[in-house]
């Protein structure tokens, strides 16, 4: 049995979320710069798209650029959003064939005015589309997006517009930029790195964690079906007691 045929279909994770780590670090052992390891990078997206397709995920988000990145060399920081925009227009006709529907979460607004029309216009050429609803992350960061969600329903209390009694989970989840998408059960971060770096904070309460030592430019789509078999067997209690969940079930 290869290692796809030993995923459950029956309980795929509806969404993932994915922090791709380790391409510098992949860029440097052979000997090359960031950049190289970022261009290879993004043949890792596809194959990961490609498994979530193949798989039936219908949610898939990726953390392609966080608002910690624009500190890193000039030099990097261009070289990313110029691949940004290659990828974003060269995948177009592809991504309308296999029905793929791009998403933008982040300060959109803040990037390169090139780099901001071609997701732009990548979300409107997609939004009909109906499979994998594909996700980037680009110039975002979870404390970015709490605090605006946190100032706008501060806005409309002091508006009127709302009683601060009606102040709940659900309402500052509405107001957050992936108001439309359910919470990822799975989170996955290549190159052995274990933390979040203030990606999705609110939205992975309960997600899985799958860490990994490969680096992001070797990850691949049999490197997704091996995170998808341990998200499979995880016992998600959610606060419970085991014999709660075995009982339900
Ligand atoms: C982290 O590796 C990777 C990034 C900050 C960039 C990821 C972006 C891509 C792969 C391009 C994808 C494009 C689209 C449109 C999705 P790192 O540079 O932090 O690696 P290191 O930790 O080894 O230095």
């Amino acid at each position: 049995m290869n290692t796809e045929q030993q995923i459950d279909l029956t309980r795929i994770p509806e969404h993932i979320a994915v922090i791709m780590d380790g391409n510098g670090r992949w860029a440097k052992k052979q000997g090359q710069d960031r950049l190289f390891g970022h261009s290879f990078g993004v043949d890792a997206v596809r194959q990961t798209v490609n498994a979530c397709q193949k798989l039936g995920v219908r949610y898939l988000t990726m953390y392609a650029f966080s608002t910690e990145n624009w500190g890193r060399p000039k030099a990097e920081v261009d070289g990313l959003m110029e691949l940004m925009v290659r990828t974003i227009v060269g995948e177009i006709p592809d991504l309308m064939k296999r029905k793929v529907r791009i998403h933008g979460i982040g300060d959109l607004e803040g990037l390169p005015e090139d780099c901001k029309a071609e997701m732009y216009n990548a979300i409107e050429v997609t939004k009909n589309n109906t499979g994998l609803h594909l996700i980037l992350a680009l110039n975002y960061s979870a404390k970015w997006e709490i605090t605006k969600a946190v100032k706008k329903i501060a806005e409309k209390t002091k508006a009127g517009d709302l009683d601060p009694i009606a102040v709940n989970e659900e309402l500052i989840s509405a107001n957050l930029s992936t108001a439309a998408f359910p919470d990822p059960e799975l989170l996955i971060r290549t190159s052995g790195e274990m933390r979040l770096s203030n990606f999705l904070l609110w939205q992975c309460a309960y997600s899985e964690f799958y860490f990994t030592e490969v680096l992001w430019p070797d990850f691949n789509e049999e490197e997704l079906y091996k995170a998808v078999i341990d998200f499979q067997f995880r016992e998600r209690r959610f606060g419970k007691t085991s014999e709660q969940i075995i009982n339900v079930e």
